[in-house]
C-alpha cells in the first residue's frame, strides 16, 4: 500500500435515491463517529477563532456543515457536493450543488473544511484545488490514512455496513494519505499540523500571516 491509487467508489456512481446509497450514506455515520474526524474539525474550527465563513467541500448527508452552523451560529456556513440538497440539514447551511472545481466560492474570509472526500481527488487535481482555495484563511481536513492498520481497523465494521461501504471503505484507505504527503500534494506553502489516528489523517494548513 505504498503508492496512492484513486478509483472509482461505489457510492459516486449511485443515484441519491438508491437504497444501498441511503444505506451506505447511514454507514458513513457509523465510520465517522469511529474515526472522530469531524469532532476533530469542529474543534480545529473552535481554536482558530473570530472564523467568520466555513466552506464544507464534498459535503454529504451535511452533517458536518448543520453541526457547524449549530455551535457557530454566527459563522455563514456554505456547503459543496454534487448532490442536492439532502433533507434535514440546517436551514441555515447555503447548500451549492455544485463541482468544488466550478465554485466560485473561495474567498480570503473562508476557512475550507473537508471530511473523508480529498482523498476521491487524484494528484493533478489536488493541485488544482490548491489554486483555487490558496487565497483562503485555512484548509482542514480529516481524511483516510494509508495505513495497513487502517485496514486492520476497518475490518471489525464489515458485519455492520453493506457491499457498497466495505468496498468504497478499503478503495479510500488505498486513497488515502501517508503523513506529510497532503502538504506535498496540495501546493500550498502555509503552516501546516497533521496528526495520524483511528485510520485517519488530519491535516490543517494555515495561511502564514
Ligand atoms: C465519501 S463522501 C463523504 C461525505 C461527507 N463528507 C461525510 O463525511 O459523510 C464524498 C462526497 O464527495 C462528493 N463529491 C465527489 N466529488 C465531488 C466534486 N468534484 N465536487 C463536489 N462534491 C464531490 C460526493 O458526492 C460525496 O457526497
Amino acid at each position: 500500500m505504498m503508492e496512492r491509487v484513486v478509483k472509482p467508489e461505489i457510492l459516486d456512481s449511485l443515484e441519491a435515491s438508491d437504497p444501498a446509497a441511503i444505506r451506505s450514506r447511514r454507514d458513513l455515520r457509523l465510520i465517522n463517529w469511529f474515526m472522530r474526524g469531524e469532532k476533530w474539525i469542529l474543534e480545529q474550527l473552535e481554536g482558530l477563532g473570530d472564523v467568520q465563513k466555513v466552506i464544507e467541500i464534498g459535503a454529504g448527508d451535511g452533517h458536518l456543515a448543520s453541526q457547524i452552523k449549530e455551535q457557530f451560529p454566527d459563522i455563514e456556513v456554505i456547503a459543496i457536493d454534487l448532490l442536492e440538497r439532502p433533507a434535514g440539514v440546517h436551514s441555515n447551511v447555503k447548500w451549492k450543488s455544485e463541482n468544488v472545481f466550478a465554485t466560485e466560492s473561495f474567498d480570503n474570509e473562508a476557512v475550507v473544511v473537508a471530511n473523508l472526500f480529498i482523498h476521491h481527488l487524484d494528484n493533478e487535481e489536488l493541485w488544482l484545488l490548491s489554486k483555487k482555495i490558496s487565497n483562503c484563511r485555512a484548509i482542514i481536513m480529516a481524511e483516510p490514512h494509508r495505513y495497513w492498520f487502517s485496514k486492520l481497523l476497518g475490518y471489525p465494521l464489515f458485519p455492520f455496513v453493506n457491499h457498497v461501504t466495505r468496498h468504497d471503505m478499503m478503495a479510500s484507505i488505498e486513497a488515502g494519505f501517508r503523513f506529510g504527503e497532503l502538504a506535498g500534494l496540495l501546493d500550498i506553502d502555509w503552516h501546516w499540523d497533521e496528526r495520524a489516528g483511528l485510520g485517519g489523517i488530519r491535516s490543517i494548513a494555515k495561511k502564514i500571516k
